[in-house]
């Protein structure tokens, strides 16, 4: 029973983030028939989000929103009418790891979420579906539902898991191809009926055999579990790179040779210099904190070494770089050949670029930046160090007068840069640390550069 007749569904989404943002973009762009709204309390995100300059760079992203902004896919700070209005409410705010108090550094602090859930009690009129789009613990559902139920206006609110597995830099594509949709609702009658609901919304556009439906703490399990596992493939090969280096393997050899075997498969077998986004390690920590509370410490020791091994990554890739510049850094200029935390986001959070900028700072080098997408949110990540960095949109100007490059975001354009022209450039010895293993080592080190990639031998001139 929605208020707009003229639509089919009046569908809502709190949270006009990475997530909010594009999935609701994809939805009402496949969905002409349904009414879209996104609402944040965020007035600027809202305002970006009705402008051509979106709050988030996402290839494709403009092109979808244009398509159906205005028509059936709306932007809005107005909260309590978006949800007044209707039938099925997203929601999908942060969930980062708690800060404070009982859980801090591992648990979820689910205080947006809370919040979230109390504005909907107070503005509904009517009975709504609301779906879990935010990473959550398993079991959240079930406290959702006892603040939500919690009404004395005889309101029922149906809470089901549709958690998001999209990739930042591929989210378009993701959305418009999903692998699989998953969507996980209470056994019920209620529940079922819930649950095929939004199954409805994603058959406009994905093949039903791709759309699982289980019970909703399978649902949210499989979310922070499929996260566990892709961050535990990089830090497995991460950790073999180490050996690789000890021992004249080579990781892109060893990477190939079991790569082959189709119950490992070839994805996600490149040594880095870590993982990083807003999500692997927040939800590998939550992991940990559940298996803790339960009791399972073996479980809990078992995930919490996928992020042990990345720090290990990290700290491993600078004291390298201090080893072989002489043993200082001190007062040497190193440029940053990108920020993000991925190629073709201009998303920081929890990006390795942050700890290797901070470890080089206090190593007293000037770290020059640069990315194509992510300087504003590097200036903002940097201000505990920012006397020590500099910026240069031109990776060209950034190289300038440096002692090294170091490559942290794999951004297509810094494969098919003019090294030579950078050479010259540089001071001399020239190093550069390839922390995403994307550069042409051979021919770097041809050119006259000392190379330093992750899990083979180096390439140097001494
Ligand atoms: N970023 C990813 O790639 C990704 C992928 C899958 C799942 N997730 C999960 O999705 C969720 C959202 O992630 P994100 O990256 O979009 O976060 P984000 O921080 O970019 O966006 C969250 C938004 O929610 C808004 N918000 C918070 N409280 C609110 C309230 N009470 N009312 C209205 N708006 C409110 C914030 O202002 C913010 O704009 C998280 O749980 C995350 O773990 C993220």
């Amino acid at each position: 029973m929605g208020f707009d007749s003229k639509f089919a569904k009046n569908i809502i989404c709190i949270g006009a983030g990475y997530v909010g943002g594009p999935t609701m973009a994809a939805i009402a762009a496949k969905c002409p028939q349904y009414k879209v709204t996104v609402v944040d309390i965020n007035a600027a995100r809202i305002a970006a989000w009705n402008s051509d300059h979106l709050p988030i760079y996402e290839p494709g992203l403009l092109d979808v929103v244009k398509q159906a902004r205005g028509r059936n896919l709306f932007f809005s700070t107005d909260v309590a009418k978006a949800i007044k209005e209707a039938e099925i409410i997203f929601v999908s705010v942060n969930t980062p790891t708690k800060t404070f108090g009982e859980g801090a550094g591992k648990a979820a602090d689910l205080q947006y979420w809370e919040k979230t859930a109390r504005d909907i009690v107070k503005a509904s009129e009517f009975d709504k579906i609301i779906v879990e789009k935010s990473t959550l613990p398993v079991r959240t559902a079930k406290a959702m539902e006892r603040i939500l139920n919690a009404n004395d206006k005889g309101i029922h609110f149906e809470v089901v898991s549709n958690p998001e597995f999209l990739a930042e830099g591929t989210a378009m594509a993701d959305l418009e191809k999903p692998d699989r949709v998953l969507i996980g609702s209470q056994l019920t009658e209620a529940g079922l009926k819930a649950c095929e609901s939004i199954v409805e919304i994603y058959a406009n556009w994905v093949p039903r055999d791709r759309i699982l439906t289980t019970n909703v703490w399978s649902a949210e399990l499989s979310k922070l579990v499929a996260n566990a596992f892709l961050a535990q493939r990089i830090s497995s090969i991460n950790s073999i790179s180490a050996l690789c280096e000890r021992t004249e393997a080579n990781v892109y050899e060893v990477a190939r040779a079991i790569g082959k075997d189709s119950r490992i498969g070839s994805r996600f077998l490149n040594a880095s210099i870590g993982f990083g986004g807003s999500c692997f390690k927040k939800d590998i920590l939550n992991l940990v904190y559940i298996a803790e509370s339960y009791g399972l410490h073996e479980v809990a020791r078992y995930w919490e070494s996928v992020v042990l091994m990345n720090e290990y990554q990290k700290r491993r890739f600078v004291q390298t770089m201090i080893r072989v510049m002489f043993n200082t850094i001190a007062g040497k200029r190193i440029a940053l050949f990108g920020f993000a935390f991925k190629a073709d986001t201009g998303d920081t959070r929890e990006s390795p670029a942050i700890d290797v900028t901070k470890q080089l700072a206090e190593e007293r080098a000037i770290v020059v930046i640069t990315d194509p997408q992510a300087m504003e949110n590097a200036r903002k990540d940097l201000e505990s160090c920012i006397s020590q960095v500099e910026f240069a949109s031109d990776p060209y100007a950034a190289a300038r007068g440096a002692h090294a490059i170091t490559v942290m975001t794999e951004w297509a354009e810094y494969k098919s840069l003019d090294y030579r022209r950078i050479y010259e450039e540089m001071e001399k010895p020239a190093f550069i640390f390839d922390g995403r293993n994307i550069l042409d080592h051979e021919a770097l080190h041809k050119i006259g550069f000392n190379v330093f990639p992750l899990g083979t031998a180096a390439w140097k001139h001494f």
